[in-house]
């Protein structure tokens, strides 16, 4: 990261004294001057490359290749330049490939194996910007809803929205995790006039009565719901009673909530994932402003009886403008009004509330819509503080093998419970066998954790490593297996490591100056350790956890072709030993620490 920065300071140095006119003329382009430095995309053309001749090719009036040779000459009397970098190379039409120096990278390796952030910065430490970074992000994410299934949707949004509230922790950000469950609505009036009937003792003791699923629960008041005009309308009574506060009608509500809040916890502990619970009706004091606001503001509009704010370039269905709907027509309030009541309390517009600068949502890309709606609605009330973002993050439907919907073979929908269940059995199973085939003997308390954290490391894994926005196949066999991009394989690179270190450790031996690398595997797995830093800052920029996965995979990739071609305990002599030792125990610091902000813990044995 460091060198990336200063890569790019030389470079826009060398820019300027090639072409004195630079600044003035990108600025008349209304864009800052970049020479957009990436990691290279291939080994071949080196550590990072320049592409941003491309884009001074119209401000300059030159070609990109002109521009790319005239700033080489530039860079190679620059001694600070020289010093980091071999010899710069044009490439193609006008890219810049630079490969840094060995003994730079020695240096990194040196002060990486220093530190336990493996050179990852916290944001606190940088400089100006720093009173927008004590400002709390918050992700709203998993998000079930109360007495329904917590369905691999919600699992999904629990995996990415941990993950990317580590990372986002870990760069030092204060990181409000809210669990914006669905605990208000209509339904509940069903609920409750349900629960009233079929365990009145409920009510008056709530500790001594279990309702058993609640998933059924919800299905039979339902279908009375739909089936029965009397049940109906004590239904409808019920919500109005809820809605004014009438103190049979909470308690009920509130033993509902208790219930499937015990129920999301238990799934939450064994995926170690903390949550601060705010499900929806904390809003419910603030709704009403919302509609006062907007009012003011001349943005609503009445429409068939329901009031409405009209999105602006957002069409619906013969290019009509669309409407969201924030009252409904028989008064009552609904999803949308309590998520831009949501937003001004989270953006501190409602004085008591968080203050963040930054609020991201974890859901389906079903609701990319709703999100949008209500993200302008919020920007036209000029809700949204200056530099405030607000952002949905999509992901796709978890599928099953046959590329359907995820079903059991009943066709019901899959349980978690029951699905990371069955993750840590074909753990176990498989972990039985390999003992077995190797020979082993290991005690049943050994195999129960390592088979549990084998297993929900798959599961989380699976999901962390596909392009979120896609829809992913659900494969047991595919993510507990030890080969491919699985946690499973992974994990066990951090095991072979352990195991190499447990022979010989080197953290006794190491003194400055020591690293040499002398082949080829060893540069490329040293290469590939030194950029964990730049793929977690682009993680925190895109949010995208698949890219972490992907760097972790292919960091293991490399350490296994170095292991199985380099000697590293048999290298004879001292010095080399000691290097490849400290590039095993790099290796294994940045598979824990990369696994550990996706949410995975790692084994020393398995
Ligand atoms: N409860 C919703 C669902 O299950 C997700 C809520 C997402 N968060 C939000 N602020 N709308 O689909």
């Amino acid at each position: 990261l460091e060198i990336a920065q200063e890569l790019k300071n030389l470079l826009l140095v060398a820019t300027e004294q090639a072409f004195p006119d630079v600044v003035n003329l990108v600025k008349a382009y209304g864009k800052p001057l970049d020479l957009h430095l990436t990691i290279a995309s291939k080994p071949e053309f080196g550590d990072f490359q320049v592409n941003g001749t491309f884009t001074l090719a119209k401000p300059l009036g030159k070609s990109p290749h002109q521009i790319a040779t005239a700033l080489l000459n530039v860079l190679e009397g620059n001694s600070a330049f020289s010093k980091l970098c071999e010899k710069p190379v044009v490439a193609g039409p006008g890219f810049i490939n630079i490969t840094l120096k060995g003994e730079c990278l020695q240096k990194e390796a040196y002060k990486a194996l220093l530190d336990s952030r493996l050179g990852i910065p916290k944001v606190s430490e940088g400089g100006g910007e720093s009173q927008i970074h004590s400002l709390p992000i918050i992700v709203d994410f998993s998000s079930p809803n109360i007495a329904k299934d917590m369905h691999v949707g919600h699992l999904r949004s629990t995996l990415i929205g941990d993950c990317l509230a580590r990372i986002l922790e870990f760069r030092g950000y204060k990181v409000l995790r809210l669990n914006h469950v669905g605990d208000w609505g209509t339904q509940f009036g069903m609920l409750i006039t349900h629960l009233k009937e079929v365990a009145p003792a409920a009510l008056t003791n709530p500790d001594v009565v279990d309702l058993g699923d609640l998933v059924t629960f919800y299905r039979e008041a339902k279908s009375r719901f739909d089936n029965d005009p009397i049940f109906q309308r004590a239904s409808r009574e019920e919500v109005v009673k809820l809605q004014s506060g009438e103190l049979a009608a909470r308690q009920a509500w509130q033993l509902l909530c208790d219930q499937s809040r015990k129920e999301f916890q238990t799934i939450y502990d064994r995926l170690n994932i903390r949550l601060t619970e705010r499900g929806e009706s904390f809003y419910n004091p603030y709704l009403e402003d919302v509609i006062t606001a907007l009012d003011n503001l001349n943005l609503l509009v009445t429409d068939a009886g329901a009031r409405c704010v009209f999105l602006e370039g957002i069409k619906g269905k013969n290019d009509t403008a669309l409407p969201v709907i924030i009252q409904k027509s028989d008064g009552g309030f609904n999803y949308s009004t309590t998520d831009l009541a949501a937003i001004r309390y989270r953006f501190g517009v409602i004085p008591e509330g968080d203050g963040a600068n930054r609020v991201i949502y974890v859901t389906d890309a079903g609701q990319s819509n709703h999100f949008a709606g209500i993200f302008q609605i919020a920007r036209r009330a000029g809700w949204i503080p200056a530099g405030g973002r607000l952002e949905h993050v999509p992901f796709g439907l978890v599928q099953g093998p046959d590329g359907k919907k995820l079903k059991t073979r009943a066709g019901d929908t899959v349980r978690l419970k029951d699905l990371l269940d069955e993750a840590v059995e074909r753990a176990a199973i498989d972990l039985r066998k390999r003992l077995l085939d190797e020979g082993r003997q290991e005690s049943e308390t050994f195999i129960e954790k390592v088979a549990f954290t084998i297993g929900i490391a798959a599961v989380k894994y699976a999901d962390l490593s596909q392009n979120r926005i896609t829809n992913y196949q659900f494969n047991f066999d595919r993510m507990l297996s030890l080969n491919g991009n699985t946690a499973p394989y992974l994990l066990y690179v951090v095991v072979r490591i352990a195991g190499i270190l447990r022979k010989n450790d080197v953290s006794i031996n190491l003194t400055s100056n020591a690293l040499c690398f002398t082949e080829p595997q060893e540069w490329a797995l040293l290469r590939q350790i030194l950029k964990f830093d730049l793929i977690i800052i682009e993680v925190e920029q895109e949010l995208l956890p698949n890219r972490l996965c992907m760097y972790l995979f292919e960091l293991s990739q490399l350490f296994n072709r170095f292991y199985d071609q380099v000697p590293v305990l048999k290298a004879t002599e001292t010095e080399i030993r000691i290097s490849r030792l400290a590039l095993c125990r790099l290796t294994a610091d940045t598979l824990k620490l990369g696994l550990n902000l996706l949410g995975i813990p790692t084994l020393e044995r398995m």
